[in-house]
């Protein structure tokens, strides 16, 4: 089974590096695997800690993929690292094994800590139309045009139907990046919010 979460690591001056990452877990391992290239495989090579949060909050999702990485962060407990201030929970993280790989490196991560901070609300439609809508923005360059549009369309229904307020900014932050790229001249105004 694949999560989705945000995976902080730590820069080389010291600063955290937000992005979102799918995961696999078993017991107190997790497994990710960036593909080439990559700030979070080079920082989790050089300095062998991270953070994976889980979130509920779609925007820092949305906001990672369209240039928006200044998320508030707070130092993470038992490790030296950050993790994001606003999550559900969060686990701590050390980097035990690298299995390379021209494309898609595999890391290992054994789990330091684990935290919760405030209680899941429920499924929400229009935070997983964001979630769907986010791996087709990071797939904007070779992703085919007509296939983009028609997904976007089927999500617009749940986002139109569903959403609050953060679910809105991050689906227009998405809609926004597809219709700036060159590959893609999607009409906005099918896919607007209120
Ligand atoms: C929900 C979600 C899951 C993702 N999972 C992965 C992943 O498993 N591996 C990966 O390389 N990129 C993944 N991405 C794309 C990265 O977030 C994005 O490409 C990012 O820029 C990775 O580069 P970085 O490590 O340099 O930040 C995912 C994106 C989203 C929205």
């Amino acid at each position: 089974m694949i999560f989705e979460g945000i995976i902080t690591t730590t820069n080389a001056d010291g600063s955290a590096h937000v992005t979102p990452m799918g995961f696999r877990r078993r017991d107190d391992e997790l497994l990710v695997a960036p593909f080439h290239p990559s700030r979070t495989l080079d920082n989790l090579l050089a300095r062998p800690h991270a953070v994976m949060n889980l979130v509920d909050d779609v925007r820092i999702i949305a906001g990672c993929l369209t240039g928006r990485r200044s998320w508030p962060v707070v130092a993470a407990s038992g490790i030296p690292g950050w993790r994001l201030a606003d999550s559900l929970s969060h686990l701590e993280l050390a980097v035990t094994a690298h299995e390379d790989d021209t494309e898609r490196p595999r890391l290992r991560l054994a789990v330091q800590g684990e935290y919760t901070h405030r209680a899941f609300r429920g499924f929400n439609r229009a935070q997983a139309a964001v979630l769907e809508a986010a791996i087709l923005v990071s797939r904007l360059d070779f992703i085919d045009a007509d296939k983009l549009a028609s997904e976007m369309a089927y999500l617009h229904i749940a986002v139109s139907k569903t959403a609050g307020e953060n679910e809105r900014t991050a689906w227009r932050w998405l809609v926004e990046a597809i219709a700036a790229h060159p590959r893609h001249g999607l009409d906005c105004a099918l896919l607007s919010v209120a």
